[in-house]
């Protein structure tokens, strides 16, 4: 086997061995042991056993939702495409930059396998020849480990023309992002695939009506795609692991002040207050502060017992949490946040363009100790009035992690304008 860079040994638990079944450790579980431990026996039986309306209706009713982030049901997705004409293109979603955000590269760097055989599903599902990975250029020994299982996969019979045997013929391509946290958006990933600049569309035309070269396309995330050999394996089974309504398996990237950071899988019915207890506990015995759920919303202990699922009270989105303790900063950490968008805003519209540069602006002022109880009415209104004309997810979401630190720690902005800083990090000589 070559040589892959740059894997980091990051920890991996499961209560529930699927999605993490191969994945615990830091190797790569190459297609022999994938297929002695069960793999692609839903590949098998897929397209001996059912057809593709067989599994549309089965991801229906499993409630998967899309694990990138927005939650949107996934045969929902699926069916907008079957709505329009072949051919049809998939698309999965490998450019996981969300700050925080290290589940996708779990499955990609360790259980590949897992990954390709569900797109394969999803391809017959959708009457899709041609599929494609867009993948985070930060991820090289993800995009080799992907291009060698195809290889692996193509030899064995499981990609290309009549699969096993079938007239179902599929194909994926690999295609590397080059660092734009942007291109994960799906329309700007799909300008990047068409070698344009990575600008976001307006949408509609959705993707799934409109997409790759203007024809019906699925993007969906690399833990969604991974999902469904799970589903057709189980079957109405599948319904019965986790709460009514948000079944299945779900990864929960945790960093921060915890002891033992990592990637842990569990049903949806846990608490924020439980995955914490998952990842050790608190670390160095430090007391809570906060979550960041990655760039996008701010916990305060008030919200610990928050439900890990999509519901309208849930924690949702792709169960990033970043925990912070009583030595860390809200200023500070919303600093880095904004640093972030502000960067990598693409520059398309205005109020995102300027409004990420100004919120970066201001939230400093309350660092350096020159902010007055104006900036924070400024705050407010950059905040409402960002997403209002801004055409994709960033410029909508930019705002979000200030919106939530203003009310849940509003107390931290005021004593910012005096000059202290609850947690130390301010303001020393
Ligand atoms: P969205 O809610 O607009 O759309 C979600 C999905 O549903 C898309 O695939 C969209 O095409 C589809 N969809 C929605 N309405 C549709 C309709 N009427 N017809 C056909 N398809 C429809 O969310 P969006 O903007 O795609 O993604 C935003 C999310 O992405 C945020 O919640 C954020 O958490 C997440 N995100 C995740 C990142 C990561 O690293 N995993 C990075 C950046 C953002
Ligand atoms: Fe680009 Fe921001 Fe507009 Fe999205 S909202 S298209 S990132 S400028």
């Amino acid at each position: 086997m070559r040589y892959y860079p740059n894997i980091p040994d990051l920890n991996a638990n499961s209560s529930i061995n699927l999605l993490l079944k191969r994945a615990k450790e830091n190797r790569t579980v190459w297609i022999e042991e994938y297929e002695t431990t069960g793999g692609y026996s839903a590949l098998k039986k897929a397209l001996t056993k059912l057809t593709p309306e067989d599994i549309v209706i089965m991801v229906e009713e499993s409630t998967l939702r899309g694990r990138g982030g927005a939650g949107f049901p996934t045969g929902r997705k699926w069916r907008f495409a079957l709505a329009n004409p072949k051919p049809r293109y998939l698309i999965c979603n490998a450019d996981e930059s969300e700050p925080g955000t290290f589940k996708d590269r779990i499955i990609i760097e360790r259980d590949p396998h897992l990954l390709i055989e569900g797109m394969i599903i999803s391809a017959y599902a959708l009457g899709a020849e041609l599929g494609f990975i867009y993948i985070r250029g930060e991820y090289p020994a993800g995009y080799m480990i992907l291009e060698d299982a195809i290889e692996e996969a193509r030899k064995k019979g499981y990609l290309g023309k009549n699969i096993l045997g079938t007239d179902f013929s599929f194909d994926i391509l690999v295609y590397r992002g080059a660092g734009a946290y942007i291109c994960g958006e799906e329309t700007a990933l799909i300008e990047s695939l068409e070698g344009k600049r990575g600008h976001p569309r307006l949408r509609p035309p959705y993707p799934a009506n409109e997409g790759l070269f203007g024809r019906p396309t699925v993007v969906n995330n690399v833990e969604t795609l991974s999902n469904i050999p799970i589903i057709v394996t189980y079957e109405s089974y599948y319904m019965s692991i986790g709460p009514a309504g948000y079944y299945g398996p779900k990864l929960f990237p945790i960093s921060g002040k915890v002891k033992n950071p990592g990637v842990y899988e569990s049903t949806m019915d846990i608490t924020l207050r439980e995955l914490i207890d998952m990842a050790g506990g608190m670390k160095d015995g430090k007391k809570f502060k906060a979550v960041f759920a990655g760039a996008l919303g701010v916990y305060s202990e008030r919200d610990l017992d928050t439900p890990m699922d999509y519901s309208p009270k849930g924690f949702g989105g792709t169960g990033t949490t970043i925990v912070l303790a009583e030595d860390d900063c809200i200023i500070d950490a919303l600093i880095v946040i904004g640093e972030f968008f502000h960067h990598e805003s693409c520059g398309k519209c205005t109020p995102c363009r300027v409004g990420t540069y100004e919120l970066l602006n201001i939230l400093k002022k309350f660092q350096e100790g020159t902010a007055t109880e104006k900036d924070i009415k400024y705050l407010e209104h950059l905040c409402e009035n960002i997403p209002v004309g801004s055409i994709c997810g960033l410029g909508y979401s930019a705002p979000n992690a200030v919106r939530d630190a203003l009310k849940k720690f509003r107390d931290e902005f005021y004593l910012h304008i005096e000059k202290k800083c609850p947690a130390g990090v301010c303001f020393k000589e």
